[in-house]
């Protein structure tokens, strides 16, 4: 078990001696294939509906299967396969379920759906909102509301029907669109007192940081004031110090932060039914560092995955993750004039009385 190994350095020995056990190991991720529809290569992410298909979990017996395997549910059989695989697997690799949500609709998706990619990039996404809506750090719409609650109902039908095991812990992004949408995922459930909903907000489980002002989170006070019994995780600081609205993080520099978020979970939670509440961006990154397929979520969706992870020689790691630096994303200060979906500057034309923010940006009258 790789958690089993920290928690023992950690509660017999100071810091300084955890961190070398870190420095001389390396966890490598793998999804296991075989079991979910989301991992098979055939299943069209687009279309597919994880309340239609019982989280994507594959009708079929396992090797693992008891005597009364008939009277149970497949997620109560998928349970004992993993709590199999556990009790049988070496000491440096430990198997987790991650459930990982994407937070409902926000102002800011609204706001790309009605200005367009382009020019929400090239323009309206550096702004703190419009006359009539706010998107730093954007809230849900009634849409997304909704679509937490449809994820509430579901998670109930599955406790209910399917004898689901409920996830033991609970990590979110400190973004306020993921607050709210695990709140109103997990808020009502009949979920064991041991595993209570009790979320510890986590800063690297937080969208990729763009200059887009809905990537900027609010201050520490703020989230604790709407949720005041949520955890922080250490070192939680009261203001935002990623986001700065100048340059925004590299896809290599965000699976970076991706592997150690999940380092960080794998090392110090022994438990093996999570849920994470996070974001499309973010949650494909996570899926990279897995090694998963590409699966892009709806907002709102839910991707379960069965994760091996295997506590290594950083000698043995067969691939390592180097970030490239971050870069600034051209724009406009006024409008653009037009939208085009590609192309130089990330498509942005701006007008000719808006000077370009980047030097090679195209204005035209
Ligand atoms: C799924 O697709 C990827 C990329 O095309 C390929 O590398 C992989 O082998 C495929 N997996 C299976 C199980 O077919
Ligand atoms: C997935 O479904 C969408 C929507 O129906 C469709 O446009 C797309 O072509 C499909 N993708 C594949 C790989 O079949
Ligand atoms: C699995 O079987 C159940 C009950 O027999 C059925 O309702 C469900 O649709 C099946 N799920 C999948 C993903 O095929
Ligand atoms: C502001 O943006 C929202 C989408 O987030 C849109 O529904 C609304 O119509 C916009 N308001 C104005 C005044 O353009
Ligand atoms: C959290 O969810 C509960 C149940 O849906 C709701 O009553 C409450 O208002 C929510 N809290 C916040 C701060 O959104
Ligand atoms: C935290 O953010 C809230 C909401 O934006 C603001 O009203 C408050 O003054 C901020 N508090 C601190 C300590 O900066």
């Amino acid at each position: 078990m790789v958690c089993w190994e920290f928690a023992l350095v950690l509660s017999s020995a100071a810091g300084a001696i955890a961190a070398a056990a870190h420095a001389s190991s390396y966890i490598q991720y793998s999804t296991v294939t075989g079991y979910f529809l989301q991992d098979d290569n055939s299943t069209n992410a687009t279309t597919f509906d994880y309340t239609a298909a019982n989280f994507g979990l594959i009708n079929q017996t396992y090797s693992s299967d008891r005597a009364n395997a008939a009277s149970l549910t497949q997620w109560q059989k998928f349970a004992i396969l993993v709590s199999s695989l556990n009790a049988k697997s070496p000491k440096n690799v430990d198997y987790k379920v991650l459930f990982m949500g994407r937070h409902g609709e926000g102002w800011h998706n609204a706001a790309e759906s009605y200005y367009g990619t382009p020019a929400w990039n090239c323009y309206w996404s550096l702004l703190n909102g419009n006359a009539t809506a706010t998107w730093s750090d954007a809230h849900l719409t009634d849409n997304g509301i909704a679509q937490a609650l449809k994820a509430n109902a579901f998670w109930l039908s599955r406790i209910q029907t399917q004898k689901i095991p409920t996830p033991e812990n609970y990590y979110v992004s400190p973004l306020s669109r993921c607050l709210a949408t695990a709140n109103l995922t997990f808020s009502g459930l009949p979920l064991p007192a041991k595993h209570a909903f009790l979320p510890t907000i986590k800063e690297k489980l937080r969208e990729g940081i763009s200059e887009h002002t809905c990537d900027h989170r609010s201050n520490k006070t703020y989230i604790h004031d709407m949720f005041p019994s949520w955890k922080f995780e250490a070192g939680f600081s009261e203001y935002d110090e990623l986001w700065t609205g100048v340059t925004a993080e590299t896809d290599s520099a965000q699976d970076l932060r991706s592997k150690q978020v999940l380092d960080d979970i794998f090392s110090s939670d022994c438990s093996t039914w999570l849920s994470f509440t996070s974001h499309s961006g973010e949650i494909a990154s996570i899926l990279r560092v897995l090694g998963h397929r590409p699966f892009s979520l709806n907002t709102g969706a839910v991707i379960a995955v069965l994760v091996k992870a295997e506590t290594i020689s950083p000698s043995q790691a067969t691939s390592t993750i180097s970030a490239a630096p971050w870069t600034a994303s051209p724009h406009c200060t006024a409008p653009p004039v037009t939208s085009i979906s590609s192309g130089a500057n990330g498509g942005c034309v701006c007008p000719n009385s808006a000077a370009p923010v980047t030097t090679t940006l195209v204005a035209v009258d």
